[in-house]
């Protein structure tokens, strides 16, 4: 089966794992491929804002998130840590289009270093590497010099450095629709039709 898009797709411990499990649901319904990475921070902060407690077990995993999201192995594969043998982990093979949602100041920090000390870092290396399109959602407030550096450095490479600031202009009623307005901004730069939102024009009446 052929899909609109192949997406890389990582969730770090930073604040808003509410936008992540949005944004999945989203690509998935929009038809999209889908490589799953979370890191050990992740799972924490899923746990302790959304009462996720998901599976540690990485085959238990993918197959809770499959039938979850009533999607098949190819649609979804969950990726481990250190998975070096994966699609995600060399230019040859792996999808041009990177979320990382919501990304933390340590994983900010260490793409900007080129570390690629796990699957996540990695992966984007390889994303920056091959000029494809990697999208990071940092969320830390204030930022520190130490953060705005590293994101003018990877805004230099090319990087879409989408901090997770929702608008309130179109009046959102509930926690969803504030996470749904940045699941419709990443669709969009990644060019992926969606019904997410109302667009600007006609939410303002
Ligand atoms: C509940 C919780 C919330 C956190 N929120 C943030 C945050 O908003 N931004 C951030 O940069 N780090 C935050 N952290 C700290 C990161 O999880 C921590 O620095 C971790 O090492 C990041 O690792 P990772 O980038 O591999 O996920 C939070 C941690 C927890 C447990």
């Amino acid at each position: 089966m052929s899909y609109k898009k192949r997406v890389t797709l990582a969730v770090t411990g930073a604040s808003g794992s509410g936008y992540f499990l949005h944004l999945l649901k989203t690509l998935l319904v929009s038809d999209c491929q889908v490589y799953l990475l979370l890191s050990d921070a992740a799972k924490i902060v899923l746990a302790t804002e959304c009462d996720e407690i998901w599976p540690d077990d990485l085959d238990a995993l993918n197959i809770y998130l499959q039938n979850r999201f009533t999607v098949n192995s190819e649609q979804l594969t969950v990726l481990g840590n250190k998975d070096w043998f994966s699609v995600v982990a060399s230019g040859s093979s792996c999808p041009s289009k990177m979320v990382i949602c919501p990304c933390s100041g340590g994983t900010l920090a260490s793409i900007a270093m080129g570390l690629s000390n796990n699957l996540i870092q990695r992966a984007a290396d390889v994303v920056i590497k091959e000029k494809g399109q990697l999208i990071v959602m940092p969320r830390e407030t204030p930022f520190s010099v130490i953060h705005l550096q590293n994101m003018l450095t990877l805004s230099k490479l090319g990087v879409v450095v989408m901090p997770l600031a929702p608008g309130f202009y179109y009046k959102p009623q509930t926690i969803d629709e504030i996470q749904l307005f940045m699941v419709a901004k990443v669709l969009d730069h990644l060019k992926i039709k969606h019904s997410a939102l109302p667009r600007w024009c006609d939410a303002i009446q």
